[in-house]
């Protein structure tokens, strides 16, 4: 549920000179642009990353990176010490390890803020999901919302983030059109606003800075995702070849895949499902656009001489 702090409630604006940002989950898609963002505004930023995850160039501008495994959290007091805001971009989106989304999503997210409660944080901004409420039953949306209402309950000034999909993860698209057809849930009218890292980030900073308690945020355009598809068709110079599947189907092949498959599995397939049949569209932040995106994918690639499905940064438009 959207938060509701009271004006006079609010934590002063944080202050540059002063005030040190934690950003957890660093390493990610989002969650370098926002290193690059809070060092850009003059933050002293920590950024954490695990042990052995190659550090991307941007994460490099952060005055101190800090290695841990934030679901070990008995070894990271530290890192949430002289801390004003932790912001918050971790998150399962690979299964990997063994671990699930409410060991990462719900727990590691819990631990930093139990850690920044303890060191006197003030301010904690998380990255959450667009209409999680619609998404209820979905293991990962279950996990975030659960972290959400403690986030909440807490003490901390808290600001939710709920985007829309990241370009990265419509790069996915790209990768079914290039494999020769994009599967649509039901006629592909179900609404999208993808929105690119780098304008999302920008969003994030401001709403930190305004102690805003939620924000949804998408790209500049809302598309279908049938449009999404023909996009992708159209980066690479293909005729488009489009599956409709229908609606029910998806659902009962999912819900008969949750008892065959394990989580890692079903849980992923259980989540596309919803999205693709839920309308996605969130009110418009930043100028870049999916096609463009798509575009440079694809000429890159084709400059590379790769053409592979490797997942871009999300920053190449
Ligand atoms: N991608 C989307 O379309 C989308 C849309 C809406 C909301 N979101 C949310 O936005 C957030 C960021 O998404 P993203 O696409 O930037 O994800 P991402 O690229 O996978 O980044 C996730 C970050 O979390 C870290 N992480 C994962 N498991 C961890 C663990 N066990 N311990 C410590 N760190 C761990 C990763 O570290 P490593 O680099 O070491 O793996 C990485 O730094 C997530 O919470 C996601 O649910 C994403």
């Amino acid at each position: 549920m959207p938060g509701t702090a009271a004006e006079g409630d609010r934590d002063p604006t944080p202050d540059a000179a002063r005030d040190r940002v934690l950003v957890l989950g660093a390493t990610g898609t989002l969650g370098r642009q926002l290193v690059a963002e809070f060092v850009g505004r003059g933050f002293p930023v920590r950024a954490l990353a695990r042990p052995g995850t190659p550090l991307p160039e941007e994460c490099r501008a952060a005055d101190e990176i800090i290695r841990g495994e934030i679901t070990r959290p008995e070894s990271l007091a530290h890192a949430f010490q002289d801390v004003g805001t932790v912001v918050s971009a971790l998150g399962l989106t690979r299964q990997r390890d063994g671990l699930g989304p409410w060991d990462v999503d719900y727990w590691g997210n819990r631990y930093a803020l139990d850690l920044a409660v303890a060191r006197g944080v003030r301010r904690f901004a998380y990255v959450h999901v667009l209409k999680a409420d619609k998404l209820a039953g979905v293991p990962l949306v279950e996990a975030k919302s659960a972290f959400v209402r403690d986030l909440q309950a807490s003490p901390l000034t808290a600001t939710v983030v709920c985007p829309s999909g990241f370009f990265s993860d419509a790069e996915q698209i790209l990768a079914m059109a290039r494999r020769g057809r994009v599967p649509l849930v039901g006629s592909g009218r179900a609404k999208v606003s993808f929105v690119d890292v780098r304008d999302l980030a920008p969003v994030i900073a401001d709403a930190v800075a305004d102690g805003i308690p939620w924000i949804d945020v998408g790209g500049p355009e809302t598309l279908t995702t049938r449009q999404v598809a023909l996009m992708a068709f159209d980066a690479m110079g293909l005729r488009p070849r489009l599956l409709s599947l229908p609606v029910w189907l998806v659902r009962a092949v999912v819900a008969g895949v949750g008892w065959v498959a394990p989580p890692s599995v079903s849980g992923p397939l259980r989540f596309f499902a919803r999205v693709s049949s839920t309308d996605m569209d969130a009110p418009p932040h930043g100028h870049r656009r999916l096609g463009d995106h798509f575009k440079a994918v694809v000429a890159a690639e084709a400059e590379a001489g790769t053409g592979t499905e490797a997942k871009a940064t999300g920053a190449r438009a």
